[in-house]
């Protein structure tokens, strides 16, 4: 199971980061296919965003587009590694802050201050301690209207015995687990949407939640996508030669 040590060792000291987590959009054509065809439709009602936390950005993969829709942006990453990186690639940006945390811990962050969170591609290895740990206090972080946007593990879902991308995935997280988590922490969840990536079964999920006084318009949406997958491969064949 990847627990924090594995995620310290697996990301500072082991993986090359041979294009600094570009490699692994190659299967849609890119990360701006990526990005524009596959997360950007998910989270466009929500951006430009003025204060922007993102959980984990590695090397930036998603950062480089965050920015340019954003007024100050804070990365989080558990490893040096990245955020040194980070903290190079971005110096250009003024509203770019990229801080070193323990995998746990979000107290370098006001309450009530961030209107949008996002993280993406990372927390599938995070375990159902961190993902409480993260959704608790990110209830007390967004602002009166500020949303999240989570890509987290559906393992304990997802997984069966013949689906071998169950590797790496975190076996104690749920769409079901998350959800509680957040709502007991008094947020309300808006969508959540289980997805299969790399196989037929649906290991990890992206779950969109909010303050609960927030948005009261908006119910509860649940989406089984089993197709995730083929929406990667029309993205790689029908837009990423665009980019
Ligand atoms: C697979 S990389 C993905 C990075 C980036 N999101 C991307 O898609 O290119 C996983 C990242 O998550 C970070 N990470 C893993 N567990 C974490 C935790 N509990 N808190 C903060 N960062 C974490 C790692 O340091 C690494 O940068």
């Amino acid at each position: 199971m990847p627990e924090l040590e594995w995620n310290r060792v697996r990301w500072n000291d082991e993986h090359p980061w041979p294009e600094s987590g570009d490699e692994w959009s190659a299967g849609w054509g890119g990360p701006r296919a990526q990005w524009y065809g596959a997360i950007f439709p998910r989270i466009a009602r929500w951006l430009p965003a003025r204060r922007v936390l993102e959980i984990a950005p590695g090397m930036g993969r998603w950062t480089q587009f965050l920015l340019r829709q954003s007024e100050e942006l804070y990365g989080v990453d558990l490893n040096p590694k990245c955020i040194q990186r980070c903290v190079q690639r971005f110096s250009a940006y003024d509203h770019a802050h990229f801080i070193q945390n323990d995998g746990l811990s979000l107290a370098m962050i006001a309450d009530d201050t961030i209107d949008f969170v996002f993280s993406f591609d990372s927390l599938v290895h995070a375990e159902m301690d961190v993902m409480t740990a993260y959704c608790e206090q990110l209830v007390r972080k967004l602002s009166a209207g500020g949303v999240a946007f989570l890509h987290h593990s559906n393992a304990a879902n997802g997984v069966d015995a013949e689906n071998p991308n169950a590797e790496g995935r975190a076996h104690s997280v749920s769409s079901q687990a998350v959800h509680a988590v957040i709502e007991k922490a008094g947020g309300r969840v808006l969508v959540q949407e289980e997805v299969n990536w790399g196989s037929t079964a649906r290991t990890d999920c992206l779950t969109t939640f909010v303050r609960g006084q927030a948005y009261p318009h908006i119910g509860h949406t649940r989406i089984e996508n089993n197709h995730f997958m083929l929406e990667m491969q029309i993205i790689k064949a029908y837009q990423s030669p665009y980019y």
